[in-house]
């Protein structure tokens, strides 16, 4: 019998490989990830009590935590939900201002990824309407619980569902379509089909999301890291969207008419208006 921190550190081991082997192979998409909050609330915690965390095959773990994938189509990462609310979300306030700018007052707006709502609900006093859809279940519930919170907004709404998805059943129009920090972590075949995709319903098309090329510095260091550690998928997608010259390669690769680029004081996004085929 093994005593002490060896024998918890054993039990933590025998309990992965058990996890690994059952649940991991036999589990429904959704299980397959763990998130965060899951990670840091669950019974996981409790499941390993008294047992030392291997630190590196933790990172692994994170690291290696594909997008979800749910039955109905539902992505989620990692670090969808209130980490990426308070954590991720506040770092994009310069970007979502310079979006703001640049949609005339009155208009209805879709926001395509709209992650936890930030922009939705800074957009809410601005425009007439304000639509978000995220295929991140975890996002959307974080979305609906703010809104619950703040006070319920009748112009402004969440759906769970990614843009392909949605517009397969739209029943509304929209003024403009806004894609903020979506486009990088998307599959390389998937982006210029999504854009036009977009462009068919709208009128205006707004596309904010990293600046290529990127400016050496720090500010890019850490852009680098984030993306790094946002996971092995996401981050192959932010290299081959840097590789592919970013936001100016992508308006290229769909053919749409570039209206030009929104002021913006973040220094490593950029933000461009360009024309929907919509409306
Ligand atoms: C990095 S977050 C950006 C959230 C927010 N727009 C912002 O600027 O902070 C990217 C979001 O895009 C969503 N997303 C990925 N593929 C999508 C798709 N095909 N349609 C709609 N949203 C998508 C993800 O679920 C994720 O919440």
């Amino acid at each position: 019998m093994l005593g002490g921190s060896e024998g918890s550190r054993a039990e933590y081991r025998e309990q992965r490989v058990a996890w690994d082997q059952n649940a991991w192979r036999r589990a429904t998409p959704f299980e397959h990830t763990k998130s965060l909050d899951h990670l840091l609330h669950s019974g996981e915690r409790a499941r390993v009590r008294g047992a030392r965390l291997d630190p590196h095959r933790a990172i692994c773990d994170v690291w290696t935590m594909q997008r979800t994938t749910h039955r109905d189509g539902g992505k989620e990462h990692w670090y969808d939900g209130a980490f990426f609310d308070l954590c991720i979300a506040p770092n994009q306030d310069a970007v979502f201002a310079a979006i703001r700018a640049g949609i005339p007052p009155g208009s209805t707006v879709l926001d395509v990824g709209c992650g936890t709502g930030r922009l939705v609900f800074q957009l809410a006093d601005h425009c007439g309407m304000v639509q978000g859809i995220d295929p991140s279940h975890r996002n959307i519930r974080r979305a609906q619980v703010l809104h619950r919170r703040r006070g319920h907004r009748a112009n402004i709404s969440f759906e769970s569902a990614s843009l392909e998805h949605y517009l397969t059943q739209a029943r509304e129009t929209f003024d403009v379509g806004v894609v903020s920090y979506v486009l990088h972590e998307v599959d390389e075949g998937a982006r210029a089909p999504m854009v036009r995709l977009l462009a068919g319903s709208v009128r205006t098309v707004i596309l904010a999301d990293y600046r290529v090329p990127r400016r050496r510095g720090l500010m890019d260091a850490a852009t680098e890291v984030v993306e790094f550690l946002a996971g092995r998928e996401h981050y192959r997608g932010f290299r081959s969207f840097v590789r592919r010259d970013g936001l100016p390669g992508l308006v290229r690769e769909t053919g749409l008419l570039l209206h030009g680029e929104l002021a913006c004081s973040q220094p490593t996004a950029q933000v461009f208006h360009v024309a929907g085929l919509g409306g």
